[in-house]
């Protein structure tokens, strides 16, 4: 039934097709983080939810959000409007959020702690985020992609372990060194729920998945592969087993040339790379394998001015001759103003 529906929306959906294999003249656009603080629409939706998990859980105000970077800049896909962290959250452990700080969650500090997490995903839980996203499909126009997520479980579990956002990741780099074996087990419970996850959002509504991998960047070689490549690879099978066709982009952020191995060995049907990322390399390596999505540095965006005009017109010259998804290399920052939003659209649909 999914694959049906699927397959039959493939053929109006810019986004969708480049996903699909094809090349767009003027590529699709979103936005990582495109619901947010630089909006003042968000920030009036978030004053009246109260903290910003409530917001999450809030189907009725998630759509809201999900929905303002859409009608304010006709984008080309939603993205649903949560977190990586409910899955923790979903797990039994305490996360939350104090303004200005970032996630704070009770660290896991060695594998008799894992005992403590529930063995499957609380599915009550998760139940306000699937109507989140059926409320957001059904108000879509057919042109729009809804696009679902869930944290990679390298990243989810760089968290997990802390206790909160580390510059290097080391507490989870530790323990994974220390400890392979309880490490894998918390990452395989993390497969497992984002697996249930994601399908819950797929059945629900969503068309296409990101998997955020935002510190994939900070494993060497023989690491990213065991703690990134391998999770990802099973996430991908284990969802095309239930929602067969699924379409699902990666994001492993920091990764530069072994994108490559990933884009081989997940089966990602698109990878978003980061500005740092060489978009010639992007272009003869990638493009030919996968969709690419990216990669406008988020501080250019924010600068404006010839600055950001450059930016967009190099990302055009390198990869719109492929398939390409454009974005930005990683989400846009709260102050940005949002008439250098419009430049960039202006600037890279003409
Ligand atoms: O618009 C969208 O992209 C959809 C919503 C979305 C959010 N978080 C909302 C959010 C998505 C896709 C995420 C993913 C996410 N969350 C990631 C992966 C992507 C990335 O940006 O690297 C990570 C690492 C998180 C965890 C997280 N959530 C952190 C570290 C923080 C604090 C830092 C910050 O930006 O404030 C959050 C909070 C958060 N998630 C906000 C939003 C809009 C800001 C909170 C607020 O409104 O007060």
């Amino acid at each position: 039934m999914e694959e049906a529906y699927q397959t039959e929306s493939v053929g109006i959906k810019p986004l969708l097709r480049v996903l699909d294999g094809a090349r767009e003249a003027i590529p699709p656009v979103w936005m990582m983080r495109q619901a947010g603080r630089y909006l003042p629409e968000y920030r009036a939706v978030r004053e009246k939810a109260g903290g910003f998990l409530d917001l999450c859980f809030n189907p009725e105000l998630a759509a809201e959000v999900t929905l303002q970077p859409v009608r304010r800049f006709g984008f080309d896909a939603a993205i649903l409007f949560s977190d990586i962290l409910v899955i923790p959250l979903a797990l039994g452990r305490k996360v939350e959020f104090q303004v200005g700080e970032g996630p704070r969650l009770e660290p896991l500090a060695d594998t008799a702690a894992l005992d403590s997490l529930h063995e499957t995903i609380d599915t009550k839980v998760l139940a306000p985020v699937y109507e989140t996203v059926s409320r957001v499909k059904s108000a879509l126009d057919s042109k729009t992609t809804l696009i679902g997520f869930c944290g990679a479980p390298w990243t989810v579990a760089t968290y997990m372990v802390a206790g909160e956002a580390t510059p290097d990741q080391a507490p989870a780099r530790l323990f994974a060194y220390r400890d392979p074996a309880g490490f894998g087990r918390l990452i395989d419970r993390l497969v497992q729920g984002s697996i249930e996850y994601l399908v819950g959002q797929l059945k629900a509504g969503a068309e296409c998945v990101q998997i955020f991998d935002t510190w994939a960047g900070v494993l060497g070689p023989e690491q990213f592969e065991r703690w990134c490549i391998q999770p990802t690879q099973k996430i991908v099978e284990g969802v095309r087993r239930q929602v067969p066709g699924a379409k699902i982009i990666g994001f492993p952020r920091g990764v530069s040339a072994m994108a490559l191995a990933y884009a081989d060995m997940t089966g990602v049907n698109g990878i978003g790379i980061d500005w740092t990322f060489e978009r010639e390399i992007a272009r003869d390596t990638l493009q030919s394998r996968v969709a690419v999505q990216g990669n406008v540095d988020p501080l250019a965006l924010l600068a404006g001015g010839t600055a950001l005009e450059r930016e967009v017109d190099d990302v055009m010259a390198t990869l719109s001759g492929g398939r390409l998804i454009f974005n930005l290399g990683h989400g846009i920052l709260p102050n940005t103003p949002i008439a250098h939003v419009e430049q960039m659209l202006k600037r890279m649909r003409r």
